[in-house]
């Protein structure tokens, strides 16, 4: 590949500017100062460093965050604060996207990455990643509820997936619910809605797994990390189960 992309994918500035530091002279390849931005680089092989710095190169980055309420899942925002904001400035990079979007209000699991393939892979409903929710619901989630989401339901007019619902507690005194399900799409403010379809309210919602992947115990909410080969495998199974 070309050594100024290289260096932008490596973060070390836009196409521009690697390219006005190439010509300074702070780039050298095997040793030796290059100042032609077009030179071809082996990004596996040749040793490329910056002011004196040898770069690794990686063209892909998978980071797992435990989203914390009150962050949106979006790269910028005027008003808002975003996921990427949590990034620390060592390990943000401008083309990181969510893997998809929780609410507002929504705690969990949240892929963050530059791999475009991956996230379609994990967001189309014909593939069916499963994506499992923890929730506390105001009113009494019911067997009947389980077999209306494992039919299917209709949110304004779209039919949902089959969706399994497990009922962890039901407090008859206060009246209320705590649920888990899973979904195998990603509609919009889909567990809220579903909920809602069958008279309850959610108050609470995490997502706890995504595919074969679950949030990891020993994440804080609002810290990140990236994920290992492994994790990454397992994620990027087809139809993944946990
Ligand atoms: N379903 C919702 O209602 N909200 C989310 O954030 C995710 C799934």
């Amino acid at each position: 590949m070309r050594l100024d992309k290289f260096l932008a994918d490596m973060g070390y500035g836009s196409r521009k500017e690697v390219k006005g530091y190439i010509k300074k002279g702070r780039v050298t390849v095997n040793d030796q100062v290059i100042k032609s931005d077009k030179t071809q680089v082996n990004e596996q092989s040749d040793q490329v460093c910056f002011d004196q710095e040898l770069i690794q190169y990686q063209r892909w980055y998978y980071y797992l965050l435990h989203k914390p309420a009150g962050v949106i899942s979006a790269t910028v925002d005027s008003y808002e604060e975003t996921v990427l904001d949590l990034f620390s400035e060592e390990d943000f990079r401008d083309d990181l996207f969510p893997v998809g979007r929780l609410d507002k209000d929504t705690e969990g699991f949240l892929l963050i990455t530059n791999d475009g393939a991956l996230a379609h892979q994990l967001l189309s409903p014909k593939k069916h990643v499963e994506k499992e929710y923890y929730a506390h619901v105001d009113g009494i989630m019911t067997s009947e509820d389980q077999a209306v989401f494992e039919q299917g339901l209709e949110l304004d007019g779209e039919r949902t997936l089959p969706a399994q619902l497990t009922i962890t507690k039901v407090d008859e005194a206060e009246q209320t619910s705590e649920i888990r399900l899973i979904l195998h799409e990603g509609k919009f403010h889909q567990v809220k809605r579903m909920v809602q379809a069958v008279g309850k309210e959610v108050r609470y919602l995490k997502r706890i797994r995504m595919g074969g992947l679950a949030l990891p115990a020993d994440l804080a909410l609002g810290s990140y990390r990236s994920l290992t080969d492994d994790e990454l495998r397992i994620l990027a199974q087809p139809k993944n189960k946990a």
